[in-house]
């Protein structure tokens, strides 16, 4: 169990009852995929390193406890603001990492920082949701054109290195954890990296922005091109992290879905753009404030649409399951095709159950160039609609697919019983009292 200083309350079991429509605001705080990569960085410097708008979900409890465990500070100094200091970070042990390996992904990115402060990094099984392999080869690869040199013992991998070398290095996909890897490690590095095919999530320029105040010398080119001028060190860093898009959009997306009105307080139109332009085309409406942005469905009906997930600025893979919820209410057949995860459609066996008709199919139903056609992965999604949802009993699968059944639960007629519902605490914070503070009925 996780003794972080957000230590989120896990719920393993939620009777939602749908129907209503649901309204009223809800608002974001730090985002699930910039907080714990920005926690990483705090191990590049000996100086106190403050963090805001730290939002109480697991990641962030799992890499206080694994900064903890390495022999650095983190403390919670106010609600949402933590303070962390690297000064006596120790080598990390394989204990210690295969404590905190399997409960998340982010311990694989402090191979760069524990190998420009100690030459050696144990490489960590991963963990994450069930969406597919989720390989670590891009970051192993990046790292060994960064001088690094794996040395792979039954498991016990684990990477050495003098000093890290600047190098051009070109990802094979671009992938939001190896671009993160390649910039952690390269920061610190003897030169110039250049890393191409590099992914450019709005999660990665916040990192990136940490790293500048730290010191760092990064800039990000035409052509999906990252340089970092390595530098001999690096300083103590304040930041307020950026507010959670991903989960900005699965709120909009229960809006339209149980045709309510949602005001998501801390939303950032510039992070969402390419989300808000489908969200639009399928008939949803928002309006765009300096405090965030409120959602609802513009007219009775909701209209279908062929759409493909990408890297970003694509319409990022993380909006497809709460997206997806929303076609099965649109009026005619949608398309989607899942180009980033090999199985990330796992949840809709259970929303077929529920009333929904949706069919999965091994063909790219879509124009992007993508790694799974013909290779039997079933990525691709055709979705008839409207159709009535009615309650089932399912069992939550991974994050996002989590909220997912949590919306169509709530379009649903009738009570549904979600287990296994602690997976979503890991992104949505406070999610119970956000779903009751909109009007949902959930029975305890
Ligand atoms: C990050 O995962 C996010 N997680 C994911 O969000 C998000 O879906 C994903 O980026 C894509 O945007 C965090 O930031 C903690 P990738 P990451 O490396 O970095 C393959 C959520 O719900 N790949 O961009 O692990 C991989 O299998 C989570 O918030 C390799 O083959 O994603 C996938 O098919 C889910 N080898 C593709 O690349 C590697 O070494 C994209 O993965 C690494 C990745």
């Amino acid at each position: 169990m996780t003794t972080g200083a957000a230590t989120a309350r896990k719920v393993e079991t939620m009777i939602l009852r749908g129907g209503k429509p649901l309204e009223g605001e809800v608002a974001l705080r730090g985002a699930k995929n910039a907080l714990p990569k920005i926690m990483v960085a705090s191990l590049l410097t000996g100086e106190k390193c403050t963090l805001r708008n730290v939002s109480q979900i697991v990641d962030v409890a799992i890499v206080s406890d694994m900064i903890r465990a390495l022999g650095g500070e983190v403390r919670e100094v106010e609600p949402g603001v933590l303070e962390m200091c690297a000064a006596d970070l120790q080598p990390m042990e394989r204990e210690v990492l295969r404590e905190f390996s399997g409960k998340s992904r982010i311990p694989i990115l402090t191979c760069g920082p524990l190998l420009a402060r100690f030459g050696a990094a144990p490489v960590p099984s991963l963990g994450g949701c069930r969406i597919g392999t989720r390989p670590v080869d891009f970051h192993i690869r990046a790292l060994e054109d960064l001088g690094a040199t794996l040395h792979d013992e039954m498991h016990d991998a684990y990477l050495t290195c003098e000093r890290l070398q600047g190098n051009k290095i070109r990802l094979e996909y671009p992938s939001v954890g190896a671009t993160e890897q390649v910039i952690l490690a390269a920061v610190r590095a003897e030169g110039v990296t250049e890393l191409s095919n590099a992914a450019m999530e709005p999660e990665i320029m916040d990192l990136i922005m940490v790293l500048q105040k730290m010191g760092a010398i990064i800039s990000v080119d035409v052509d999906r091109v990252i340089t970092i001028v390595g530098v001999r060190s690096l300083r103590g860093f304040d930041h307020t992290a950026m507010p959670d898009r991903l989960e900005a959009a699965s709120w909009a997306c229960a809006a339209i879905a149980t045709n309510g009105r949602i005001f998501v307080r801390n939303a950032k139109q510039f992070h969402m753009m390419t989300f808000l332009n489908r969200y639009r085309q399928i008939g949803g409406d928002f309006r765009v404030m300096n405090e965030g942005i409120e959602f609802w469905r513009a007219g009775e009906r909701l209209r279908s649409t062929a759409l493909e997930t990408d890297v970003h600025p694509g319409f990022t893979t993380d909006y497809q399951q709460p997206f997806v919820i929303a076609l099965t209410q649109a009026e005619g057949i949608s398309i989607v095709h899942e180009t980033v995860y090999e199985q990330r459609f796992g949840y809709v066996e259970a929303l077929n159950r529920m009333g929904a008709k949706i069919q999965l199919y091994r063909e790219c139903l879509g124009g992007l160039r993508c790694r799974f056609g013909q290779r039997n992965y079933k990525h691709s999604a055709v979705i008839v609609g409207p159709t009535p949802l009615h309650g089932a009993e399912i069992e939550i699968p991974d994050l996002r697919a989590g909220f997912s059944y949590v919306i169509a639960a709530l379009a649903a007629e009738g009570a549904s019983t979600l287990t296994n519902t602690g997976l979503i605490e890991r992104g949505y914070e406070n999610l119970m009292e956000k779903l009751k503070g909109l009007g949902a009925e959930i029975v305890e």
